[in-house]
């Protein structure tokens, strides 16, 4: 193939258009890295809620989203928890290490909102007695549903030893978030996480993949109790780009003249 674009003027062009598409999700596509081992995920600043059922666009997202979860991963990564973040590459991509991602999601819980308050019918805003962890498959063809440890061991999604490293993870990352994002004035609700397995020689270690952004986690403003995370999206709140800007401008990674300070490009695949 690279002998046949030698010599010809669109060679670059061809080459970039080429990059292998590994996954395209709802909000993020994931390219083939530039070494083995290696992915670049790319942020889209499509929105989506309610199992695909709502649409939408958040105009900046993939700019900002990058950004916080750059930040965040890096943190994390400070106080020794593994993730797969290598590097930012530019406004809407970052580099991470290519890993077998397991099919639950992680989800911690310190307040009570979104589902649960709807599957116990309990008031949202209600802080619980310790921070709860739920698992919900990533099935190909249901919604993704809650499940227990004994679906995500008897179907082999994670081994309990797999668990034995998650479980403990998921909740330093929480208690971790929980301090980082009081320091900035925004109560951590709850957060989502995916984990995966990342293959070293012959070893695998588990660690924290995908993004940690205001789309998989619930912010709301100390003082006035606001949301500031994909629930704007959600439940049509408005102000929806405006509460993204913000959470990156209080983490001070935004400058505080705005977004127009970053100028995403449209596209770089
Ligand atoms: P839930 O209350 O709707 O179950 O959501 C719990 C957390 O997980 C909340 O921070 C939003 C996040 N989340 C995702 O990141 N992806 C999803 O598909 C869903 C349903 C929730």
């Amino acid at each position: 193939m690279l002998g046949t674009d030698a010599g010809h003027p669109h060679h670059w062009k061809k080459k970039m258009a080429r990059r292998r598409q590994i996954y395209e999700g709802k909000a993020k596509i994931l390219y083939e890295g530039p070494e083995p081992g290696t992915l670049v995920q790319y942020f889209k600043d499509d929105a989506t809620a309610f199992n695909n059922k709502k649409k939408g666009v958040i105009a900046g997202k993939g700019v900002i989203n990058n950004r916080i979860s750059e930040y965040l991963m890096t943190r994390l990564s400070d106080i020794g928890v593994p993730t797969h973040f290598v590097r930012r590459l530019n406004m809407r991509e970052q580099l991470v290490r290519e890993v077998e991602i397991i099919p639950v999601e992680v989800v911690v819980r310190n307040i009570v909102a979104g589902s649960l308050a709807v599957r116990l019918g309990m008031d949202e805003g209600t802080p619980l007695p310790r921070s709860i962890v739920e698992y919900y498959y990533k099935s190909p063809d249901a919604d993704k549903p809650l499940v227990t440890e004994e679906h995500i061991t008897a179907f082999g999604w994670a081994s309990p030893q797999d668990l034995d490293d998650i479980v403990p993870m998921a909740l330093r990352v929480n208690d971790f978030l929980s301090g980082l994002f009081l320091g900035i004035g925004l109560r951590l609700v709850d957060v989502r996480l995916e984990f995966g397995r990342l293959w070293e020689d012959e070893h695998m270690r588990i660690v924290l993949a995908d993004e940690i952004s205001p789309d998989n986690c619930r912010l709301w403003d100390i003082k006035t109790n606001e949301k500031m995370d994909k629930d704007r999206f959600r439940q049509g709140l408005g102000n929806v780009e405006e509460a993204y800007q913000e959470v990156a401008r209080r983490l001070g990674i935004l400058p505080e003249s705005g977004p127009r300070d970053l100028p995403g490009p449209k596209a770089v695949q």
